[in-house]
C-alpha cells in the first residue's frame, strides 16, 4: 500500500524508509518548503507549526508515518494563487506584528486553527491558541491583534477565513 500525504492539496507519495522522518524534514529538505521554519527541533518554539486536519500541529515532532492520508496546509498553502495575502497574513501586516519575521509562518497557522473554528475570539482566547508559539521580537500585543483583526480583514477582502489553496 503506498503512503500518501496531501500537502497544500497535492499528493505526495513516501517511500517506508522515510516513515520515520520528521514532517518538518520532509517539508524542508525533500520539498523545500521552507516557509515552515526550524526553531528548536524539540517542541518547544512553534516556528515549525502546520495544520494538520484542521488542527495546528508541531511538524518536528511529527513523523511522517503519523500522518499518512491527512490533510496538511503549510504557510505556502494558505496565500491566494494570484499573489494575494490571506486575510491573516494581511492582518499581521497592518497591525505591525512582523519584525525578524522568522516565528510568523507558525503565528499564523496557530491563529488559522484557531479562527477557522472562531471567527470571533476573544484576547484570552487568541492568546490561548497562541500560548507554543514563541516570539522574541515583535511582542505578543500586536500578534493577538492581528488575530482579533483577521475576520474584519476577511470581511472586508469579502473571501473566507479557509481560503487559499484548499478553496
Ligand atoms: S521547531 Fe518545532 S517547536 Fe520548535
Ligand atoms: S517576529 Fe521575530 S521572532 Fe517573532
Amino acid at each position: 500500500m503506498s503512503n500518501i500525504l496531501n500537502i497544500n492539496n497535492y499528493e505526495y507519495t513516501v517511500n517506508d524508509d522515510m516513515l520515520e522522518m520528521s514532517l518538518l524534514k520532509y517539508l524542508r529538505e525533500i520539498l523545500h518548503l521552507t516557509g515552515t521554519k526550524n526553531g528548536c527541533e524539540k517542541g518547544l518554539c512553534g516556528t515549525c507549526t502546520v495544520i494538520i486536519d484542521n488542527k495546528a500541529t508541531k511538524a518536528c515532532r511529527t513523523p511522517l508515518k503519523r500522518v499518512i492520508n491527512k490533510n496538511i496546509i503549510t504557510i505556502e498553502g494558505i496565500a491566494f494563487s494570484n499573489g494575494k495575502l490571506h486575510p491573516i497574513q494581511q492582518a499581521f501586516v497592518d497591525c505591525g506584528a512582523i519584525q525578524c519575521g522568522f516565528c510568523t509562518p507558525g503565528m499564523v497557522l496557530a491563529s488559522y486553527a484557531l479562527l477557522i473554528n472562531n471567527d470571533n475570539p476573544t484576547r484570552e482566547e487568541a492568546a490561548k491558541a497562541l500560548r507554543g508559539n514563541l516570539c522574541r521580537c515583535t511582542g505578543y500585543q500586536q500578534i493577538i491583534d492581528a488575530v482579533l483583526e483577521s475576520p474584519k480583514i476577511a470581511k472586508k477582502m469579502k473571501v473566507s477565513l479557509k481560503a487559499g489553496c484548499l478553496q
